[in-house]
């Protein structure tokens, strides 16, 4: 009797022995499910002028979805600098975040569409009824042959210049609209001694801004876009005049331009040591969150010469990449995101305007009232310095020659190169 009740323990023992062994295992398997389940939000969002917006929408997201766990994978450097080359080694390893920053036009749809990456989203867009809540152009954006591929955060404008408002009233000056408007300012401002125009091309994206702003401004917005579709050739008279004009702004630029990014460029107008920037309307976020200044009173904006009227769109748009653990969980995340509430949240803080068309005006301050109306009847240049207007090879050999202008300031080699870099727009 005796014998039988030990054997019943020791068997008993090993039962336990064997299920706790299981359960341990399936404890780690929990763990990285959970792991892999995590909704990984991959951007360049980090640091000053740049995350505040994120940081609301994702607030945001966890009240409405508190038990979805957030990662907020975020690698500085303005424009993607550094992120987009981790993003590619990620998504070459079939390792995709659960959903990545990415902008509307050629970088999402010859880039990641086109290598069979991301998941059409046309069923998410039915369901939230988004059809008619985003610009044509804007979904245009982020379509190919008929699929949908991402959902725009934001619309930035490309074509601004921030201008420390005591520096022109202090001189009696006005606001340039004009090339020729501009230089006369500019050679005021030099004889006194004063930065007329603050640039910080450390990363040479924000050169090439620049450049397509002096583009837009000289041949206009039609013949921009005809640039990138190939169907006007590189070396066409307007590029030339462009580049030339581009060179003589060269000469009024802080003579440290090439150690400062865009923060330390724009700062010098918040701070009075320079007298315009010409940057994106993210520089309004970093102005008004991290500089604490205030709109239309401590810094003015105006477009840049030659392009009232005219909008280089930057698009912020996250998708589905095909392949990742948790695809309910992006949607959800995406759903936020493309909401008027999740707008509404994001774009105040970041310096851009809603890309929904029924988001609340009110939330904006004056800048963002004026940029809201201003893009209902804009005439739109898709930004080549951001992605939108070509593909990544082109810009970056694009970059690359910018660069080199830059310090060269050679205008038959920097058409060359564009002209030798054309074989990649159509990649
Ligand atoms: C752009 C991006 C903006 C802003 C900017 C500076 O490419 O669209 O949202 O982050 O870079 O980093």
């Amino acid at each position: 009797m005796k014998k039988r009740w030990l054997s019943l323990v020791s068997l008993l023992l090993v039962f336990s022995f064997i299920i706790s062994g299981c359960s341990s295992s399936t404890s780690t398997k929990d763990k990285d499910d959970k792991k892999g389940a995590k909704l990984e939000i991959f951007s360049w969002w980090t640091g000053a002028g740049e995350e505040d917006g994120l940081k609301a929408l994702i607030k945001l997201f966890k009240e409405k979805y508190p038990n979805v766990p957030v990662e907020n994978a975020a690698v500085a450097g303005g424009a993607g600098t550094n992120a987009k080359a981790v993003l590619a080694s990620r998504m070459q390893g079939n390792d995709p975040p659960a959903t990545f920053q990415v902008h509307g036009g050629a970088e999402l749809n010859a880039g990641w569409v086109a290598a069979g990456k991301m998941e059409p989203l046309n069923d998410l867009y039915d369901k939230e009824g988004w059809k008619d809540k985003f610009p044509q152009s804007l979904i245009d954006m982020v379509s190919k042959d008929g699929n949908i591929y991402s959902v725009p955060v934001n619309i930035h404008r490309g074509n601004v210049i921030w201008y420390s408002k005591k520096i022109f009233a202090d001189n009696g000056l006005t606001p340039p609209k004009t090339f020729d408007e501009f230089f006369a300012v500019a050679d005021k401002l030099k004889a006194k001694g004063i930065t007329p125009l603050s640039l910080g091309d450390k990363e040479p994206w924000t050169a090439t801004m620049l450049f397509e702003d002096i583009l837009v401004g000289t041949i206009g917005t039609e013949k921009y876009n005809k640039l990138w579709s190939g169907d006007l050739p590189l070396n066409d008279p307007g590029v030339v005049e462009a580049t030339k004009t581009f060179k003589k702004m060269l000469d009024y630029v802080n003579a440290d331009h090439s150690s400062r990014n865009w923060q330390d460029a724009s700062q010098m107008v918040g701070k009075g040591e320079a007298a315009m920037n010409v940057m994106g309307d993210w520089a309004k976020g970093y102005f008004v969150n991290d500089l604490k200044l205030k709109t239309n009173e401590d810094f003015g904006f105006i477009t840049t010469p030659g392009t009232e009227g005219d909008f280089l769109v930057i698009t912020d748009t996250f998708g589905l990449p095909k392949g990742v653990k948790n695809p309910d969980d992006v949607k959800k995340f995406l759903s936020v995101l493309g909401s008027v509430e999740g707008q509404d949240a994001f774009n105040p803080l970041k310096g851009s305007i809603p890309a929904r068309i029924d988001a609340d005006p009110g939330k904006y301050d004056e800048y963002g009232k004026q940029t809201i109306a201003d893009f209902k009847d804009a005439k739109l240049a898709p930004s080549l310095a951001h992605g939108s207007a070509a593909p990544e090879g082109f810009l970056t050999k694009v970059n690359q020659a910018i660069n080199i202008f830059v310090t060269q300031k050679d205008v038959d080699q920097f058409i060359d190169s564009l002209v030798a870099a054309s074989s990649d727009l159509k990649k």
